[in-house]
């Protein structure tokens, strides 16, 4: 009992610590249904509970699922005497009673419920040392092929049983490249995404993969491992699209008719197609064997080609793989037939082609495919109207459908058109076009004057240009309103100068001879004129011009009397405007067409400045010219005939002046608005412009400044800023506050130079906002201006009215403005 007891505490401490139950839990108690939960694996000999006997029970016993395990003492005390193994039960359900001294039951039986809690006692294994399995090429990636399995008894509902599968080697394995991948839980291996593109059995045939499991949920540093070895054979793949298909259109058969077929790996895919091309029609249908069919039958003129695609899903609707493309052409037969090119085709033929002469080209046309025999065409003339001259006046080429002039030239006179009838034939087919062929006209007929000479006329040489003097006619007999019969007029003797013209009248061929320009009887008073008629076509070879195409006029211009003529209609001349008085600028000749003297004289000339010699017509200058006051001097000249009718012309005198530096420079305008303020804080200095009158090169004006005096260069410098401007600046600030007249010396550029001294008013003043005050009585420099605003300020006093100042504006432009105010103003504000 000593040994019992030992047994008891250390039990009872064990059981405390292995199942965790609350320090409440009781290790003793009455006998009541009760439930305990003991680790498997443990220690033998360990309490499990002390059951207290109520009187009169003496003795306890254990009956139900002991396996020889469970035992309880008289005294109550629970215990098992071997480990428990939860692999062999999980759950005994045990039975506990108390029996008195005689044996007999007091209590129970009582249910005692012993749960056997895992621990990872056991290690997983593969059902199988060895799998073989076989995937399609192309399989959908992560869609399992084939499963290994491995078990593990331990408690699946704790890690004990949770088993983690791994691919631990893929033999081969190229580029480090994995084409396997295996479901960690439930086994299922399935390609990889690379593995679907990849895999091609004509490549490699087979793999070998190695697949471990381990249970802990792999997760654990103690979990149990298992291999084994997967053998997989990579078997070709049938989802392949089909070869293209060729249908023969038009056809007559009963559809649907199966055209190919396709097929997924497995049994069980569903299929359907999918037009790619989306067009108004599609005659095509799949069923679920993957046979494809065309439903209707097919016409090549309309669509010549298909193509779309066919997919196999699984009952999901999920792509099992890529959708296959299917290529449909279509065969044409000959079912067209050939077509006219026109209702009417029309060809031209000249009257003088040659026999075999190409006329054109007839082409029809088939819609049936080209360079097939379905659509090669023969052409043929069947009839000809009308059959005059004669019959096969033409042929076409058999194939190249080339007309060509066959027996003899045309006329147009015989029949100006004919009418053909061409059969077009195909393999099958016969179609009748209709040509016609237009006859023209060629240039063959020459114009014809209706009579060879139009007499004598006779006109003053004044005759009005554009006076119509004639009309002439000749006739072409070809074909009216073309070039083979319009007729162009040529005067071709009689009129070297151009004087006469011939207009046609586009109706009638009529020629109206035109007076162009002025008759002259001095120049030409007999016209022999040879008219010739000519068509704006060439003639065609063998036809020429002959004497009937011309015909003569003569033409007597009398005279009349006309005005002096002068050599130019203007004269042009150039001197220096410095010239001498009397100097010879120019010359002017007229000339009477009659011959008679010319006297000479001037018109217009207004500054009096020239003469012309009446007989030479010389002119000379008779006063100084001056080109600043007109640079280009218009006179008239006047030619009047001595005796006669005393007619007299006109021309203009045009005498450029030429510069002479004859002005010196000056000051550009008035520049009393130059001021400066007064007291000076540093030198200050103001701009100025000078200009000049005489005409000036291209560069411009290129003036020099100075000071006019010396002494004045203590107090003044003066510095060139270009041609026309220069800077005033103080050498220092010691001004008075008044107007200050500086003398200031000009040169220009001439030759020779010209100079001038200006004096240039510069004002110091008191400044306000850039403003310049000159206060009344401070006009010292300005004494006009001081003595105006005297007497307007004592008559401001005189009426009372008193004002502190005034201010009037100057802009420094405005000099006019500035003095005009100046004498209305006690103060004399000037603004810069
Ligand atoms: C693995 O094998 C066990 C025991 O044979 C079985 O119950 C289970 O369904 C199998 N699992 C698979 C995925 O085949
Ligand atoms: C098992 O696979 C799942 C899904 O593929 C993944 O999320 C998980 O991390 C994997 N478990 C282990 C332990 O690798
Ligand atoms: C089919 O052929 C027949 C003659 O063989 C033709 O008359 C018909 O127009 C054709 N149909 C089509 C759609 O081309
Ligand atoms: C040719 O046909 C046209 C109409 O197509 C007709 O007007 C003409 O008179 C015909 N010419 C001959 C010579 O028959
Ligand atoms: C000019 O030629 C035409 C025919 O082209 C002919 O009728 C006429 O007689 C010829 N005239 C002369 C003068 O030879
Ligand atoms: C008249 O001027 C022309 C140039 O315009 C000159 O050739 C001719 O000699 C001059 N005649 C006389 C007489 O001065
Ligand atoms: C000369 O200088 C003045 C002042 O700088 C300027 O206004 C003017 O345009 C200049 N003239 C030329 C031709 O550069």
């Amino acid at each position: 009992t000593m040994m019992q007891a030992q047994l008891n505490c250390l039990c009872l401490l064990m059981l405390y610590l292995t199942t965790g139950y609350s320090q409440e839990r009781k290790f003793s108690g009455p006998l009541e249904p009760m439930t305990f939960s003991i680790f498997e694996g443990q220690e033998a000999s360990q309490v499990i509970f002390q059951f207290k006997a109520k009187p009169p029970a003496v003795n306890f016993k254990l009956t139900g699922e002991t396996d020889g395990i469970f035992q309880i003492q008289s005294d109550g005390l629970l215990y098992h005497n071997k480990a428990l193994d939860r692999e062999t039960r999980a759950v005994h359900r045990l039975q506990v009673s108390t029996l008195d001294a005689q044996g007999a039951t007091v209590e129970g039986p009582v249910p005692i419920t012993i749960e056997v809690k895992d621990i990872n006692d056991n290690r997983p294994m593969f059902l199988q040392q060895k799998y073989e399995g076989s995937v399609r090429q192309n399989s959908r990636p992560g869609k399992p092929f084939m499963y290994v399995n491995a078990t593990d008894p331990d408690d699946p509902a704790t890690p004990n049983g949770q088993l983690l599968y791994e691919i631990v080697i893929q033999l081969p394995m190229i580029n480090n490249i994995m084409y396997f991948q295996i479901n960690n839980k439930t086994g299922g291996i399935s390609l990889t995404v690379d593995g679907s593109r990849e895999l091609d059995p004509s490549k490699n045939p087979s793999y070998s993969l190695v697949v471990s499991v381990k249970d802990m949920g792999g997760q654990n540093e103690n979990s149990f491992s298992d291999s084994t070895s997967v053998d997989i054979i990579v078997k070709e793949n049938i989802w392949k699209a089909p070869e293209p298909v060729e249908i023969v259109e038009n056809s007559t058969d009963p559809h649907p008719i199966k055209i190919t077929q396709v097929q997924w790996n497995e049994p069980g895919a569903r299929y359907s197609l999918t037009d790619k091309e989306k067009g108004p029609k599609f005659p095509f249908s799949i069923d679920q064997d993957g046979s494809i069919y065309v439903t209707q039958p097919l016409d090549r003129e309309e669509k010549d080609s298909y193509v779309f695609y066919t997919t196999a899903t699984d009952e999901g609707g999920r792509w099992l793989s890529v959708p296959l493309e299917i290529r449909v052409k279509v065969k044409d037969i000959n079912d067209n037939p050939p077509t006219c090119p026109s209702a009417v085709t029309v060809f031209e033929v000249q009257e003088n082609e040659n026999i075999g002469s190409n006329i054109g080209t007839f082409i029809a046309h088939d819609e049936d495919e080209e360079n097939t025999v379905n659509s090669v065409l023969e052409y043929r003339i069947v009839d000809q109207i009308p059959k005059f001259p004669k019959e096969g006046l033409f042929l076409v080429q058999t194939y190249s459908g080339v007309f060509q002039l066959a027996a003899q030239s045309l006329k147009k006179q015989d029949t100006p058109q004919y009418n053909l009838t061409v059969e077009v034939a195909d393999k099958d087919f016969k179609t009748l076009c209709d040509v016609q062929i237009h006859v023209i006209d060629i240039n063959d007929q020459i114009p014809i004057f209706e009579k060879s000479d139009y007499g004598i006329l006779t006109l003053a040489e004044d005759t009005a240009v554009g006076s119509t003097i004639l009309t002439i006619q000749a006739t072409d007999a070809d074909e009216p309103f073309t070039g083979s019969s319009k007729i162009l007029y040529r005067i071709t003797q009689g009129d070297s100068d151009g004087r006469l013209g011939v207009d046609t009248d586009p109706q009638t061929n009529a020629g109206y001879v035109i007076i162009k320009k002025p008759l002259d009887f001095e120049a030409t008073a007999i016209h022999d004129i040879v008219f010739q008629a000519e068509n704006p076509e060439p003639l065609v070879y063998g036809v020429n011009y002959n004497t009937s195409s011309s015909a003569t006029f003569k033409l007597i211009v009398t005279d009349v009397n006309e005005a002096p003529v002068f050599s130019q209609r203007i004269y042009q001349a150039k001197v220096s405007e410095g010239v001498a008085v009397g100097t010879k600028v120019g010359n002017v000749t007229a000339r009477d067409p009659e011959n008679l003297d010319i006297s000479y004289s001037l018109r217009d000339d207004r500054r009096g400045w020239l003469k012309i010699d009446p007989v030479t017509g010389q002119i000379s200058t008779r006063a100084p010219v001056d080109r600043e006051a007109e640079s280009m001097y218009v006179v008239h000249v006047v030619a009047t005939e001595i005796g006669g009718s005393y007619l007299s012309s006109i021309a203009s005198f045009h005498l450029t002046l030429s510069d002479v530096n004859d002005n010196p420079p000056r000051l550009a305008k008035d520049d009393a608005g130059l001021f400066l303020c007064h007291p000076l804080q540093t030198t200050g200095s103001v701009i100025f412009e000078a200009t000049d009158d005489d005409q000036q090169s291209f560069l411009g004006p290129q003036f020099t400044f100075s000071l006019d005096s010396e002494f004045l260069q203590n107090n003044w410098e003066v510095s060139k800023i270009n041609g026309t401007h220069a800077k005033l600046s103080t050498k220092h600030t010691h001004f008075e506050e008044r107007v200050y007249n500086v003398p200031i010396r000009i040169k220009d550029g001439g030759r020779p130079p010209l100079e001038r001294v200006v004096s240039l008013p510069v004002t110091f003043c008191k400044c306000v906002d850039g403003s310049c005050f000159l206060p009344a009585g401070h006009h010292s420099g300005m004494p006009t201006v001081g003595m105006a605003v005297g007497i307007l300020l004592t008559t401001f006093l005189v009426i009372g009215i008193i004002l502190a100042v005034v201010f009037i504006r100057i802009k420094k432009n405005g000099g006019k403005d500035n003095v005009e105010s100046a004498q209305a103003s006690e103060a004399q504000p000037l603004k810069n």
